[in-house]
């Protein structure tokens, strides 16, 4: 499906309201994200950490479990948002966004505030052992 660049916008703007719920008191890496379904309605989420080792969320996931959880299994996009400096999902939730399809759009505000979309299946090119489909 393709999406305007006004929703791309939308997306970007989205994110970037959740990533002031983030909760990253050790990182102080503050992340937003927002995921658009198939039927068009938004999820948001942001990063929520834990001084246990390991017990932290990205925003992605905390956006797709939102999502998911609620019914919804296919994605048009996904949009991202660090506070801090232009960052693209980690491997995790690269993994995690492919689980629900290749053709997911990703989208990124760069430092120079252009927005740049690549497809999960371009930050996720070769398939994981045991993977057939
Ligand atoms: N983080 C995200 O929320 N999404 C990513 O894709 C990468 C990293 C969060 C996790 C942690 O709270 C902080 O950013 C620093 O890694």
């Amino acid at each position: 499906m393709i999406l305007s660049s006004e929703k791309h916008e939308f997306l970007i703007q989205a994110a970037k309201v959740a990533a002031e719920s983030a909760y990253a008191p050790y990182s102080n890496y503050f992340v937003g994200a927002a995921i658009l379904t198939e039927s068009g309605e938004i999820f948001t989420g942001c990063n929520i950490e834990n001084r246990v080792l390991g017990g932290s969320i990205c925003a992605e996931r905390t956006a797709i479990v939102k999502a998911v959880s609620e019914g919804h299994r296919k994605f048009q996009a996904i949009a991202v948002h660090c506070k801090n400096n232009e960052g693209w999902p980690c491997g995790v939730c690269r993994q995690f966004i492919a689980e629900f399809g290749l053709e997911t759009q990703i989208i990124v505000e760069s430092d120079n505030k252009k927005l740049v979309v690549k497809k999960i299946s371009e930050l996720l090119p070769e398939k994981p052992v045991g993977v057939t489909t």
